[in-house]
C-alpha cells in the first residue's frame, strides 16, 4: 500500500512538495526554495492549525511571525480512500484574486500566494479563535456578528465572476441534492437518532417533494453571475480578535445568491437563533432582490442534508426536534 506521500506526488509532479506538520526539516527547505522566509528567519515548529475534512491545513511558526499552508490532495483528507478534486486549491486561490481590493477581503485572512504544482495556498494566520460551531450548542451571534456575516455576504454579492467550479459543484450537489434523498443510499441514520430512518421515509416517498428537491438541483449547477462563497456556514466564519472572519471558498462560484443565503439560513435555523434568523433582512442587503421561493427551498434542502447525509453537524437536537425540523423543511422546500 502506497503511503499518502507517494501517492500525492504520483498525481502530482514529482518535484511537488507534500505538506506535513511533522516534517519541519522538509517544510524549512520547501519555504527556502520559494523564498518566502526572510534571510536568517527560520520555521520553529508546525503544527496542524484546525479540523478541516478536506484538505490539510498547516500553521507554520517561525520567531516573528506565523502563516497557514493548506494543501489540496486528490482525496478528502480525511478519509483518504475517498477522492477528491485535486485541483481545490486552485479555485480557493481563484476567488482571493477575484476579491482581492474589494471590501469583502477585508473580512478574510489575507492571501500570500499559491503554489500551483504543490496546490498550497499561503494565507495570513488569524488566530486560534475557532470557528462558530459552537452556535449549534447554544451560541448566539450578537449584532456585531449579525453584520459581519451578513455584511460579508452582501459586499460578496457584489462582485460579478465567470468562476465555474464544475468539479466541486458536482461534488456538493451530489452531497446536498442526491445522496441524502437515496432510499438506497446505505447510511444508517439510527446511528445518529433512533427513529431517524422512519422520519425520514417519508420524504423519499413524496414524488412531488423530490422532483422539486431535483429542480433545485438543477438551479445549483446552472451558471449565474454571482460570485457565491459556496460553503457559507458557521464552519466557515471563525472568531478572531477583529471580529468574525471568513474562510475556506473552496467551493465558491458564480451563481445565484440565494444559494448562499439559504444555506446560512438554514444554519440559523439548526441552531435555533432566532434572533439573528428574524434579523436577516436587515443585515444582508439584497434581500429584497431575491427569489424568495428559491431562498426558502435552498435552506429546506440543507437542513435536510445537513439531518440525513453524510456531512451531519454536531448538532444536539432529539428526535422530536430533528421531525420538527424534517416537516419545516418540507414546507419551505414545497412553498
Ligand atoms: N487563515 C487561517 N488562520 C487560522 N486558522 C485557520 C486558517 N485557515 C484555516 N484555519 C484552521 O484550520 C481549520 C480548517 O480550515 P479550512 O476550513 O480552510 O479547511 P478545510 O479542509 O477546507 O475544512 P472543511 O473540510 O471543513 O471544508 C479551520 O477550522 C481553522 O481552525
Ligand atoms: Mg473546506
Amino acid at each position: 500500500m502506497a503511503s499518502k506521500r507517494e501517492r500525492f506526488l504520483s498525481a502530482a509532479a514529482p518535484d511537488a512538495y507534500f505538506l506535513d506538520a511533522d516534517d519541519v526539516k522538509g517544510l524549512r527547505q520547501y519555504l527556502g526554495e520559494r523564498e518566502w522566509l526572510m534571510p536568517g528567519e527560520s520555521v520553529q515548529r508546525a503544527e496542524i492549525a484546525g479540523q478541516g475534512n478536506m484538505n490539510c491545513v498547516v500553521r507554520a511558526v517561525t520567531p516573528s511571525r506565523s502563516f497557514i499552508l493548506k494543501q489540496s490532495r486528490p482525496w478528502v483528507e480525511k478519509y483518504s480512500d475517498i477522492a477528491a478534486p485535486f485541483d481545490r486549491a486552485l479555485v480557493e486561490a481563484e476567488f482571493y484574486r477575484v476579491v482581492s481590493g474589494a471590501v469583502a477581503a477585508d473580512w478574510m485572512p489575507q492571501f500570500y500566494w499559491v503554489d500551483p504544482t504543490s496546490r498550497i495556498l499561503c494565507l495570513e494566520d488569524i488566530g486560534t479563535g475557532g470557528d462558530l460551531s459552537r452556535l449549534y450548542a447554544g451560541a448566539r451571534l450578537d449584532a456585531a456578528d449579525q453584520q459581519r456575516v451578513g455584511g460579508f455576504l452582501s459586499a460578496l454579492h457584489t462582485s460579478r465572476s465567470q468562476m465555474l467550479n464544475h468539479e466541486m459543484r458536482a461534488l456538493n450537489h451530489f452531497h446536498i441534492f442526491v445522496f441524502p434523498f437515496d432510499s438506497e443510499n446505505g447510511l444508517d441514520l439510527e446511528k445518529f437518532t433512533p427513529g431517524l430512518q422512519q422520519a425520514s421515509q417519508r420524504i423519499k416517498k413524496d414524488l412531488k417533494l423530490v422532483a422539486r428537491i431535483k429542480q433545485l438541483g438543477q438551479v445549483y449547477l446552472s451558471d449565474g453571475d454571482y460570485l457565491l462563497h459556496g460553503d457559507y456556514f458557521p464552519g466557515s466564519w471563525m472568531r478572531t480578535t477583529f471580529g468574525i472572519k471568513i474562510i475556506d471558498p473552496e467551493f465558491a462560484f458564480a451563481g445565484p445568491r440565494e444559494f448562499d443565503v439559504g444555506v446560512m439560513l438554514a444554519h440559523l435555523t439548526m441552531s435555533g437563533d432566532t434572533t439573528a434568523l428574524d434579523a436577516l433582512p436587515t443585515y444582508y442587503a439584497h434581500w429584497s432582490e431575491l427569489d424568495q421561493r428559491l431562498v426558502q427551498g435552498f435552506a429546506g434542502v440543507e437542513v435536510l442534508r445537513r439531518l440525513l447525509g453524510v456531512a451531519q453537524l454536531p448538532l444536539k437536537l432529539d428526535l422530536d426536534r430533528k421531525r420538527d425540523l424534517i416537516d419545516s423543511s418540507i414546507r419551505r422546500i414545497l412553498e
